[in-house]
């Protein structure tokens, strides 16, 4: 059998200029979005990834036309006056970003059935809180064959809703069915990542009334029809995190275009307490580096805090640190899995529940590794460049998810990594 693997020459110090595109996660949700108003949605800055085909996939199935132009990074999706209702399984197994198109398809179909996700590489992940807010707004749930079925046959009215946590996709899903229900949600203790903030000024632009972007209560005054429009997706905040960690680990000097450098206040603050120099502009910084890391400890938490998709990231940082540090994940029980695989390239990682202890060592040794989802396989390959020899990273599609252009991005950078196929 064959395989694609990334094979990754260590040594080498990155420096450059690098051009990040549009978020997955906000492109994703935009997408449908788009579901919400018949018509055409046009969408700029949209990323190269595998992800946003299977979304496409999604949409099309849904009875969406949709038109990709990668050459200038736009999507043109025509929905329909009539829309399907049901998200198949080979979709959503691939993409657990599927059920995003719960609180949509309910808002304008007041019916729905959607595969339920099951569990992926970073833990359960579970619904519960999607379902309860929609719960409130009149719909009712069951599960039959393995599919999450809602129907609103009343349509959906507002509601106050608290959620236990600011969970991205629950407080999306419940955003979506809002904006077309019968009078004011509020959502309280909502998630406020750049990634909703972007969704929430798409809809706003199709006709939505949605005040308090930005903050944990969101409110939202239903309307009967929304418009489609035209939007450019935010830049992609984790994949410059990911270059800049790259930067530092590699002792280089890159400047990060295309991203708001407020998106990353808490991931540019711990490179500054690991030795780096940072520069920030309007829409870029630069990240310089002279020194080995000093040791950082990271605490994940719901945004403005430290991101979880960019923790396996950090850790590459600290296992190479002139000390140690403790890594903290509060988001994805299952996040660590990936340590084991960092472990092979001779990191010192001890784990204890959601805590990881690392301590750093002078150089990582390069070793066949596989890449058990998007943040881990590019955390692999960060390591593979800081490790003496070649790294083989396989599992490569998960990378390709989430990064658009990741090997021509990090040759550009001066790296030495090439994409090859490898016999299993
Ligand atoms: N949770 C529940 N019940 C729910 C909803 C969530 O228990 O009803 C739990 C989850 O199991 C998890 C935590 O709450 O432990 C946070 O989940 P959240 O809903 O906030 O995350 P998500 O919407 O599933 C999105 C991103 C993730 C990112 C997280 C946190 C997309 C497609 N995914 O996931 O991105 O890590 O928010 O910021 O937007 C990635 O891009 O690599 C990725 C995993």
């Amino acid at each position: 059998m064959e395989n694609e693997v990334f094979k990754v020459t260590g040594g080498s110090r990155l420096s450059g200029q690098v051009h990040v595109p549009g978020a997955k996660n906000s492109a994703l949700k935009l997408m449908t979005a788009s579901l919400l108003a018949a018509g055409t949605t046009q969408l700029e800055n949209v990323p190269d990834i595998a992800d946003v085909e299977i979304m496409a996939e999604l949409l099309t199935r849904l009875g969406a036309q949709v038109n990709r132009d990668i050459s200038n990074s736009t999507l043109e999706i025509k929905i329909p006056e009539n829309i399907g209702h049901r998200a198949d399984y080979d979709l959503v197994r691939r993409m657990r970003a599927s059920i995003n198109v719960l609180g949509p398809i309910l808002a304008r179909c007041h019916e729905v059935d959607v595969a339920l996700p099951g569990g992926d590489e970073i833990g359960s992940r579970g619904v519960d809180m999607h379902i309860a807010g929609l719960t409130k707004m009149g719909a009712e749930f069951n599960s039959d064959h393995g599919y999450l079925i809602a129907r609103a046959p009343k349509g959906l009215h507002g509601a106050r809703i608290w959620l236990d946590i600011p969970s991205v996709g629950a407080t999306e899903n419940i955003l979506t069915a809002a904006v077309l229900a019968k009078g004011e949600t509020v959502i309280e203790n909502a998630a406020r990542e750049p990634e909703i903030v972007d969704l929430c000024l798409m809809l706003n632009k199709m006709g939505a009334q949605i005040s308090g972007i930005g903050t944990n209560t969101i409110s939202i005054i239903g309307v009967t029809k929304l418009t489609a429009t035209t939007h450019e997706v935010v830049g992609d905040r984790i994949v410059a995190g990911t270059w800049a960690v790259a930067a530092a680990i590699t002792q280089g000097e890159v400047t990060v275009t295309g991203v708001n450098p407020t998106h990353l206040h808490i991931p540019l603050e711990k490179l500054m307490s690991a030795g780096a120099q940072i520069e920030i502009a309007n829409d870029s910084f630069t990240v310089r580096m002279t020194q080995r890391p000093n040791p950082v400890e990271i605490v994940t938490l719901p945004y403005p805090g430290f991101p979880t998709d960019l923790q396996p990231q950090f850790i590459v940082l600290n296992s190479i640190a002139n000390g140690a540090a403790m890594v903290t994940e509060n988001l994805f029980e299952a996040r660590f899995r990936f340590t084991q695989e960092l472990a092979r390239l001779g990191a010192d990682l001890q784990i204890d529940g959601h805590h990881c202890l690392v301590k750093g060592r002078l150089q990582l040794s390069a070793a066949p590794v596989e890449a058990t989802d998007v943040r881990a396989g590019a955390a692999l390959v960060l390591a593979g460049l800081i490790a003496d020899g070649v790294t083989v990273v396989s599992g490569v599609s998960h990378i390709d998810r989430g990064y658009a252009n990741f090997v021509s991005n990090l040759t550009s950078l001066g790296a030495t990594i090439e994409r090859t196929r490898e016999s299993i």
